[in-house]
Protein backbone atom coordinates (compact mmCIF):
# COMPACT_ATOMS: atom_id res chain seq x y z
CA UNK A 1 0.00 0.00 0.00
CA UNK A 2 0.85 3.80 -0.44
CA UNK A 3 0.30 6.05 2.03
CA UNK A 4 1.02 9.49 1.90
CA UNK A 5 1.20 11.44 5.29
CA UNK A 6 1.21 15.29 5.60
CA UNK A 7 2.66 17.39 7.85
CA UNK A 8 5.50 14.49 8.46
CA UNK A 9 7.65 16.77 9.62
CA UNK A 10 4.74 18.12 13.05
CA UNK A 11 4.71 15.83 16.50
CA UNK A 12 2.57 13.51 14.98
CA UNK A 13 3.18 13.08 11.38
CA UNK A 14 6.65 12.03 11.77
CA UNK A 15 5.44 9.14 14.39
CA UNK A 16 2.98 7.76 11.86
CA UNK A 17 5.67 8.08 8.81
CA UNK A 18 8.58 6.35 10.68
CA UNK A 19 6.27 3.75 12.08
CA UNK A 20 4.78 2.87 8.78
CA UNK A 21 7.38 3.08 7.54
CA UNK A 22 9.14 0.22 9.94
CA UNK A 23 6.06 -1.93 8.08
CA UNK A 24 5.22 -3.48 5.12
CA UNK A 25 4.42 0.36 3.51
CA UNK A 26 5.67 2.09 0.93
CA UNK A 27 5.44 5.55 2.73
CA UNK A 28 5.51 9.18 1.56
CA UNK A 29 5.72 12.49 3.63
CA UNK A 30 5.50 16.11 3.10
CA UNK A 31 6.91 19.10 5.50
CA UNK A 32 6.29 22.59 5.19
CA UNK A 33 8.62 25.01 6.42
CA UNK A 34 10.73 22.88 8.07
CA UNK A 35 12.88 21.15 5.43
CA UNK A 36 13.63 17.17 6.54
CA UNK A 37 15.74 14.87 4.05
CA UNK A 38 13.66 12.47 2.52
CA UNK A 39 10.00 14.53 2.66
CA UNK A 40 8.54 16.45 -0.11
CA UNK A 41 8.31 20.18 0.19
CA UNK A 42 4.54 21.57 -0.06
CA UNK A 43 2.89 24.85 0.78
CA UNK A 44 -0.97 23.84 2.24
CA UNK A 45 -2.07 27.16 0.74
CA UNK A 46 -1.18 26.49 -3.00
CA UNK A 47 -3.39 24.69 -4.04
CA UNK A 48 -1.53 23.64 -7.32
CA UNK A 49 1.19 22.08 -5.46
CA UNK A 50 -0.99 19.47 -3.54
CA UNK A 51 -2.63 18.43 -6.75
CA UNK A 52 0.85 17.99 -8.29
CA UNK A 53 2.19 15.89 -5.47
CA UNK A 54 -0.58 13.35 -5.20
CA UNK A 55 -0.32 13.35 -9.12
CA UNK A 56 2.91 12.04 -8.59
CA UNK A 57 2.96 9.76 -5.52
CA UNK A 58 -0.69 8.38 -6.43
CA UNK A 59 -1.36 7.11 -2.58
CA UNK A 60 -4.08 4.11 -2.13
CA UNK A 61 -4.35 6.29 0.89
CA UNK A 62 -3.63 10.05 2.65
CA UNK A 63 -3.04 10.71 6.22
CA UNK A 64 -3.95 14.16 6.55
CA UNK A 65 -1.89 15.71 9.38
CA UNK A 66 -0.69 19.02 8.38
CA UNK A 67 -2.55 22.02 10.24
CA UNK A 68 -2.11 25.25 11.67
CA UNK A 69 -1.73 24.06 15.32
CA UNK A 70 -0.70 27.00 17.54
CA UNK A 71 -4.12 27.98 19.01
CA UNK A 72 -3.13 31.63 19.57
CA UNK A 73 -1.58 32.17 16.28
CA UNK A 74 -5.10 31.13 14.46
CA UNK A 75 -6.74 33.34 16.59
CA UNK A 76 -4.28 36.09 15.57
CA UNK A 77 -4.56 35.13 11.97
CA UNK A 78 -7.89 33.53 11.07
CA UNK A 79 -7.40 34.18 7.17
CA UNK A 80 -4.13 31.90 7.63
CA UNK A 81 -5.45 29.18 9.54
CA UNK A 82 -8.88 28.60 7.75
CA UNK A 83 -6.66 28.57 4.46
CA UNK A 84 -4.37 25.75 5.94
CA UNK A 85 -6.98 23.92 8.10
CA UNK A 86 -10.10 24.80 6.28
CA UNK A 87 -8.94 25.29 2.27
CA UNK A 88 -6.46 23.10 2.25
CA UNK A 89 -8.37 20.02 3.65
CA UNK A 90 -11.16 20.66 1.67
CA UNK A 91 -8.96 20.60 -1.46
CA UNK A 92 -7.15 17.39 -0.56
CA UNK A 93 -10.67 15.57 0.35
CA UNK A 94 -11.59 16.40 -3.70
CA UNK A 95 -8.70 15.39 -4.95
CA UNK A 96 -8.66 11.93 -2.95
CA UNK A 97 -12.50 11.73 -3.83
CA UNK A 98 -11.52 11.89 -7.72
CA UNK A 99 -8.42 9.75 -7.44
CA UNK A 100 -10.36 7.60 -5.16
CA UNK A 101 -7.70 7.33 -2.56
CA UNK A 102 -8.75 6.73 1.31
CA UNK A 103 -8.29 9.49 3.57
CA UNK A 104 -8.03 9.92 7.52
CA UNK A 105 -8.44 13.63 8.65
CA UNK A 106 -6.82 13.91 11.69
CA UNK A 107 -9.04 16.42 13.44
CA UNK A 108 -8.87 17.49 17.28
CA UNK A 109 -11.07 17.59 20.86
CA UNK A 110 -11.01 21.23 20.01
CA UNK A 111 -14.35 20.57 18.12
CA UNK A 112 -16.32 20.86 21.58
CA UNK A 113 -16.70 23.33 23.82
CA UNK A 114 -16.15 21.07 26.82
CA UNK A 115 -19.39 22.21 28.30
CA UNK A 116 -21.27 19.53 28.00
CA UNK A 117 -19.25 16.37 28.42
CA UNK A 118 -18.46 13.17 27.54
CA UNK A 119 -19.02 13.37 23.85
CA UNK A 120 -19.51 10.57 21.42
CA UNK A 121 -18.88 10.48 18.24
CA UNK A 122 -22.46 11.61 16.75
CA UNK A 123 -22.81 14.71 19.22
CA UNK A 124 -23.11 18.34 17.82
CA UNK A 125 -19.90 20.07 17.67
CA UNK A 126 -19.97 23.62 19.25
CA UNK A 127 -16.30 24.80 19.18
CA UNK A 128 -14.93 27.68 21.10
CA UNK A 129 -11.93 29.42 19.58
CA UNK A 130 -10.47 29.80 15.78
CA UNK A 131 -8.43 26.53 15.57
CA UNK A 132 -11.34 24.36 17.07
CA UNK A 133 -14.00 26.09 14.42
CA UNK A 134 -11.64 25.40 11.68
CA UNK A 135 -10.98 22.02 12.66
CA UNK A 136 -14.70 21.60 12.41
CA UNK A 137 -14.96 23.34 8.91
CA UNK A 138 -12.12 20.47 7.81
CA UNK A 139 -14.20 17.90 9.49
CA UNK A 140 -17.21 19.63 7.21
CA UNK A 141 -15.28 19.94 4.20
CA UNK A 142 -14.33 15.83 4.00
CA UNK A 143 -17.91 14.93 4.52
CA UNK A 144 -18.98 17.46 1.92
CA UNK A 145 -16.65 16.33 -0.68
CA UNK A 146 -18.08 12.54 0.08
CA UNK A 147 -14.55 11.01 -0.06
CA UNK A 148 -14.12 7.85 1.55
CA UNK A 149 -12.81 8.94 4.54
CA UNK A 150 -12.09 8.85 8.45
CA UNK A 151 -12.32 11.39 10.94
CA UNK A 152 -10.14 11.21 14.12
CA UNK A 153 -10.28 13.34 17.03
CA UNK A 154 -7.31 12.79 19.33
CA UNK A 155 -7.43 14.55 22.91
CA UNK A 156 -3.99 16.44 23.49
CA UNK A 157 -0.93 14.51 22.56
CA UNK A 158 2.49 14.10 23.43
CA UNK A 159 5.31 12.07 22.21
CA UNK A 160 9.12 11.78 20.88
CA UNK A 161 10.48 11.66 17.72
CA UNK A 162 13.89 13.32 18.06
CA UNK A 163 15.07 16.74 19.90
CA UNK A 164 13.66 18.86 16.87
CA UNK A 165 9.92 17.93 17.67
CA UNK A 166 8.22 21.49 18.98
CA UNK A 167 8.08 20.76 22.86
CA UNK A 168 5.10 18.96 24.16
CA UNK A 169 3.48 19.43 27.40
CA UNK A 170 6.71 16.47 28.85
CA UNK A 171 10.14 18.24 27.20
CA UNK A 172 8.22 21.89 28.13
CA UNK A 173 7.77 20.91 31.44
CA UNK A 174 11.25 18.95 32.00
CA UNK A 175 12.93 22.18 30.16
CA UNK A 176 11.42 24.40 32.86
CA UNK A 177 12.12 22.15 35.65
CA UNK A 178 15.66 22.42 34.96
CA UNK A 179 15.62 26.37 33.77
CA UNK A 180 13.57 27.58 36.83
CA UNK A 181 13.71 24.62 39.12
CA UNK A 182 11.69 26.48 41.83
CA UNK A 183 8.91 28.30 40.29
CA UNK A 184 6.98 25.50 38.23
CA UNK A 185 2.87 26.23 38.27
CA UNK A 186 0.84 24.01 37.14
CA UNK A 187 -3.22 24.31 35.63
CA UNK A 188 -5.09 22.11 38.37
CA UNK A 189 -8.49 23.17 37.04
CA UNK A 190 -8.83 22.05 33.29
CA UNK A 191 -9.03 18.33 32.89
CA UNK A 192 -6.84 16.44 30.22
CA UNK A 193 -6.93 13.16 28.51
CA UNK A 194 -3.47 12.59 27.23
CA UNK A 195 -2.84 9.72 24.47
CA UNK A 196 0.77 9.20 23.24
CA UNK A 197 1.63 9.87 19.28
CA UNK A 198 2.96 5.88 19.19
CA UNK A 199 -0.68 4.73 19.91
CA UNK A 200 -2.50 7.20 18.08
CA UNK A 201 -0.33 6.20 14.50
CA UNK A 202 -0.84 2.32 15.41
CA UNK A 203 -4.94 3.40 15.73
CA UNK A 204 -4.50 5.48 11.98
CA UNK A 205 -2.87 2.16 10.89
CA UNK A 206 -5.82 0.16 12.09
CA UNK A 207 -8.00 2.03 10.50
CA UNK A 208 -6.80 2.22 6.93
CA UNK A 209 -6.65 -1.56 6.98
CA UNK A 210 -9.82 -1.77 8.07
CA UNK A 211 -10.99 0.86 5.68
CA UNK A 212 -13.03 2.33 8.23
CA UNK A 213 -15.38 5.59 7.59
CA UNK A 214 -17.11 7.92 9.97
CA UNK A 215 -15.90 9.98 13.30
CA UNK A 216 -13.67 8.28 15.80
CA UNK A 217 -12.35 9.29 18.98
CA UNK A 218 -8.94 9.04 20.41
CA UNK A 219 -8.60 9.25 24.13
CA UNK A 220 -6.76 7.85 27.45
CA UNK A 221 -10.10 7.25 29.89
CA UNK A 222 -8.85 8.53 33.54
CA UNK A 223 -8.64 12.83 33.31
CA UNK A 224 -5.62 14.34 34.73
CA UNK A 225 -4.79 17.99 35.37
CA UNK A 226 -1.67 19.61 33.90
CA UNK A 227 -0.50 19.82 37.55
CA UNK A 228 -1.21 16.07 38.46
CA UNK A 229 0.25 15.15 34.14
CA UNK A 230 2.83 17.55 35.81
CA UNK A 231 3.71 15.63 39.02
CA UNK A 232 3.98 12.48 37.32
CA UNK A 233 6.25 14.02 34.89
CA UNK A 234 8.54 14.73 37.46
CA UNK A 235 8.75 11.56 39.37
CA UNK A 236 9.41 9.69 36.67
CA UNK A 237 12.42 12.28 35.35
CA UNK A 238 13.65 12.14 39.26
CA UNK A 239 12.55 15.63 40.37
CA UNK A 240 11.12 16.55 43.81
CA UNK A 241 7.35 16.77 44.42
CA UNK A 242 7.61 20.25 45.76
CA UNK A 243 9.26 21.36 42.33
CA UNK A 244 6.03 22.06 41.29
CA UNK A 245 3.09 23.86 42.23
CA UNK A 246 -0.56 23.54 41.52
CA UNK A 247 -2.32 26.66 40.09
CA UNK A 248 -6.16 26.48 41.48
CA UNK A 249 -7.63 29.55 40.17
CA UNK A 250 -6.62 29.44 36.38
CA UNK A 251 -8.63 32.29 34.83
CA UNK A 252 -10.49 29.86 32.14
CA UNK A 253 -12.36 32.66 31.01
CA UNK A 254 -8.63 34.13 29.60
CA UNK A 255 -8.53 34.81 25.99
CA UNK A 256 -8.43 33.01 24.00
CA UNK A 257 -11.00 30.25 25.15
CA UNK A 258 -9.98 26.61 25.77
CA UNK A 259 -12.08 23.89 26.57
CA UNK A 260 -12.28 23.22 30.21
CA UNK A 261 -13.39 19.39 30.42
CA UNK A 262 -14.00 17.51 26.71
CA UNK A 263 -14.17 13.92 27.38
CA UNK A 264 -14.59 11.87 24.50
CA UNK A 265 -16.04 8.56 24.63
CA UNK A 266 -15.15 6.08 21.87
CA UNK A 267 -18.90 3.97 21.14
CA UNK A 268 -17.05 2.23 17.71
CA UNK A 269 -13.90 0.89 17.81
CA UNK A 270 -12.82 0.23 21.62
CA UNK A 271 -9.27 1.55 20.59
CA UNK A 272 -6.81 1.29 22.80
CA UNK A 273 -4.78 3.95 24.59
CA UNK A 274 -2.37 4.08 26.98
CA UNK A 275 -3.09 5.92 30.46
CA UNK A 276 -0.81 8.96 31.45
CA UNK A 277 1.55 6.92 33.69
CA UNK A 278 2.54 4.36 30.75
CA UNK A 279 3.00 7.29 28.11
CA UNK A 280 5.11 9.49 30.27
CA UNK A 281 7.35 6.15 31.14
CA UNK A 282 7.46 5.28 27.36
CA UNK A 283 8.47 9.07 26.45
CA UNK A 284 11.31 8.63 28.85
CA UNK A 285 13.02 5.66 27.79
CA UNK A 286 12.53 7.32 23.87
CA UNK A 287 14.56 10.19 25.59
CA UNK A 288 17.13 7.96 26.78
CA UNK A 289 17.62 5.63 23.92
CA UNK A 290 18.34 9.35 21.55
CA UNK A 291 20.98 10.59 24.22
N1 LIG B 1 -0.79 18.21 19.26
C1 LIG B 1 -1.96 17.94 19.83
O1 LIG B 1 -2.05 17.83 21.06
C2 LIG B 1 -3.20 17.74 18.98
C3 LIG B 1 -4.41 17.41 19.62
C4 LIG B 1 -5.54 17.15 18.84
C5 LIG B 1 -5.46 17.22 17.46
N2 LIG B 1 -4.30 17.57 16.86
C6 LIG B 1 -4.23 17.58 15.38
O2 LIG B 1 -3.27 16.59 15.02
C7 LIG B 1 -2.59 16.98 13.83
C8 LIG B 1 -1.09 16.94 14.09
O3 LIG B 1 -0.79 17.85 15.14
P1 LIG B 1 0.72 18.10 15.60
O4 LIG B 1 0.67 18.70 16.95
O5 LIG B 1 1.50 16.88 15.35
O6 LIG B 1 1.15 19.23 14.56
P2 LIG B 1 2.51 20.06 14.49
O7 LIG B 1 3.61 19.38 15.24
O8 LIG B 1 2.20 21.48 14.82
O9 LIG B 1 2.86 19.94 12.94
C9 LIG B 1 2.06 20.56 11.97
C10 LIG B 1 2.50 20.05 10.61
O10 LIG B 1 1.78 20.76 9.60
C11 LIG B 1 2.70 21.30 8.66
N3 LIG B 1 2.19 22.55 8.13
C12 LIG B 1 1.66 23.59 8.81
N4 LIG B 1 1.37 24.60 7.96
C13 LIG B 1 1.72 24.18 6.73
C14 LIG B 1 1.66 24.76 5.43
N5 LIG B 1 1.17 25.99 5.23
N6 LIG B 1 2.11 24.05 4.37
C15 LIG B 1 2.61 22.79 4.56
N7 LIG B 1 2.69 22.18 5.74
C16 LIG B 1 2.24 22.86 6.83
C17 LIG B 1 3.98 21.54 9.47
O11 LIG B 1 5.08 21.62 8.59
P3 LIG B 1 6.44 22.43 8.99
O12 LIG B 1 6.63 22.25 10.47
O13 LIG B 1 7.48 21.75 8.16
O14 LIG B 1 6.18 23.84 8.62
C18 LIG B 1 4.00 20.29 10.34
O15 LIG B 1 4.51 19.20 9.61
C19 LIG B 1 -3.14 18.36 13.48
O16 LIG B 1 -4.13 18.19 12.51
C20 LIG B 1 -3.74 18.86 14.76
O17 LIG B 1 -4.81 19.75 14.51
C21 LIG B 1 -3.15 17.84 17.59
Amino acid sequence: MRILVTGASGLLGRKVFTQLKLKDYQVFGTCGTKPISGLLHVDLTLPKTLGAIIHKIRPTALIHCAAMTDVNACEENVDLARSINVEATATLSRICKKMDIYMVYVSSDYVFSGYNSPYIESDQADPINVYGRTKREGEEAVTAAGVFASIVRPTIMDGYNGPEDKFTFTRDLLRNLKETPNSVVLDNCRKKYPILIDDVAENIELLINQRRTGIFHFSSKAPVTRYEWGLIVGSTFGFAEEQIRPDDNIDIHRFPPRPVDVKLVDTQMGFNFREVQSLVSIIKQQIERRQ
